[in-house]
């Protein structure tokens, strides 16, 4: 670690990774440790500046970390976010602790690839793969690190967006030449959640699920020590921290079964905001198509058919939410939005087609503006354009007879419905 670095001690309120990010914004590593940890291990690290993460008056409680003699700030918690509290932090790093901000994203990349190599050695990782930005970037990184040794696992649960699975496999074999296998697991999962509803639960099951059919191809691959996850920062925050409520469980975090059978599970982006993902994949030399895809959840369209899952549902929302995607890139506007897909509401309501009564299902379109997903808000798509893509939808897949457009920004709601 040849950076300069700053440590932000954690006293147990929520923003440290924000403030951990808005310090990487300007050129600066930052590392977050536990209040508790011993004041050898932080001077071990050279800091250049100490940020104390808490009320005021905890500062009084350090007197050992005052005693390494760099110079200090202590940042209360909601404040983080304004342009005053970024004025602090700026003048902090670069009048008082006189920094130069050399960090860049390149120097995160080669450190973890090294970590990597170090904590892996001569063994074997597994990887799981979703064809998404985040386990795409995991995986390209973990094989710089150890080449072969890393096996990717798809899984396709039958969740996917329409060709998406070919897609993928596609895209890993011929793009970075990484060893994949690819399960076809679609019975499987739809077995599983046959007569579930229940959003957590089905959430629950898919989590689980996933990692049982990795444990299984660990077997056959045989000494498998690792597990590779694309965990970002904000799957492990909304799935509930000692300090944040549980929002809704995140498949790779808070669906995970209580005995998994491997060492280790490594989440080398799990300090990430999907924005510095994307940054991560670029130096990596991933391209710029990949690289930008928007982020699709890991249970997939699972938390996109409201109410039980069944393979008719399914298939009527894949060929909705293609014609959606198709019509924002054949308007332009797939660069513009951050996320757009569509979601089969658990309501059927009457219509008529062809002078005839139609009882179908409604779908719902939602498209948000975010950068890091933790707020977004709604879109807003020309009439006209939502006019020509609910025309064709209805056209086009004959058992739908209604479409809404979801007007509502996170929070109150979260861009998944379920
Ligand atoms: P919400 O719905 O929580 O979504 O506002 C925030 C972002 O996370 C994506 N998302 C997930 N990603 N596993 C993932 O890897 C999940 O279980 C999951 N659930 C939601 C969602 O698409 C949005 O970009």
């Amino acid at each position: 670690m040849h950076n300069e670095i700053v440590i932000i001690l954690d006293f147990g309120v929520q923003n440290n990774q924000l403030v951990a990010r808005k310090i990487r914004d300007l050129s600066v590593y930052a590392e977050v440790l536990s209040c508790d940890t011993p004041v050898e291990t932080i001077k071990a690290k050279n800091p250049k500046g100490i940020i104390l993460m808490g009320d005021a008056s905890i500062v009084t409680e350090c007197a050992e970390i005052k005693a390494i003699g760099v110079p200090m700030l202590t940042v209360e918690p909601n404040e983080v976010t304004t342009e005053s509290g970024a004025k602090l932090l700026h003048d902090f790093l670069f009048t008082k602790c006189h920094l130069k901000g050399d960090w860049v994203m390149q120097d995160f990349a080669d450190q973890m690839i090294a970590s990597i190599k170090e904590t892996v050695g001569d063994g074997k990782v597994l990887c799981a793969l979703s064809g998404g930005v985040d386990s795409t970037v995991c995986a390209v990184m973990v094989h710089k690190a150890i080449g072969k040794n890393l096996t990717c696992i798809f899984v396709d649960h039958g969740l996917m967006r329409l060709n998406e699975g070919d897609e993928v496999e596609a895209i890993c074999k011929k793009q970075f030449d990484i060893n994949l296998i690819r399960i076809n697991a679609q019975d499987r999962f739809l077995g599983k959640l046959a007569g579930v509803t229940d959003p957590e639960t089905k959430r629950k099951i898919i989590g689980e699920e996933f990692i049982r059919v990795f444990e299984e191809e660990a077997k056959k691959i045989g000494s498998v020590d690792f597990l590779v996850q694309g965990t970002i920062y904000p799957d492990i925050l909304e799935s509930g921290t000692k300090n944040a409520a549980v929002i809704k469980s995140h498949h790779n975090v808070g669906g995970l079964p209580d005995v998994i059978d491997f060492k280790e599970i490594i989440e080398p982006l799990k300090d990430l905001f999907k924005d510095e993902v994307r940054n991560v994949g670029t130096v990596l030399g991933i391209s710029d198509a990949m690289v930008n895809r928007q982020p699709f959840p890991g249970p997939g369209l699972g938390v996109r058919v409201i109410g039980e899952l069944t393979k008719e549902k399914l298939d009527i929302l894949r060929e909705a939410d293609f014609i959606f995607r198709e019509e924002i890139k054949n308007h332009g506007l797939d660069k513009q939005i951050w996320q757009y897909f569509a979601i089969l509401t658990g309501l059927r309501s009457v219509g008529v087609k062809n002078d005839e009564r139609t009882y179908g299902y409604t779908i719902a379109l939602r498209a948000i503006h975010s950068v890091d997903a933790m707020t977004a808000e709604w879109a807003k798509i020309p009439y006209d354009i939502l006019e020509t893509i609910s025309a064709r939808i209805v056209r086009e897949v004959k058992e739908v007879n209604r479409i809404v457009y979801d007007v509502t920004s996170k929070p109150p709601a979260t861009i998944e419905w379920e």
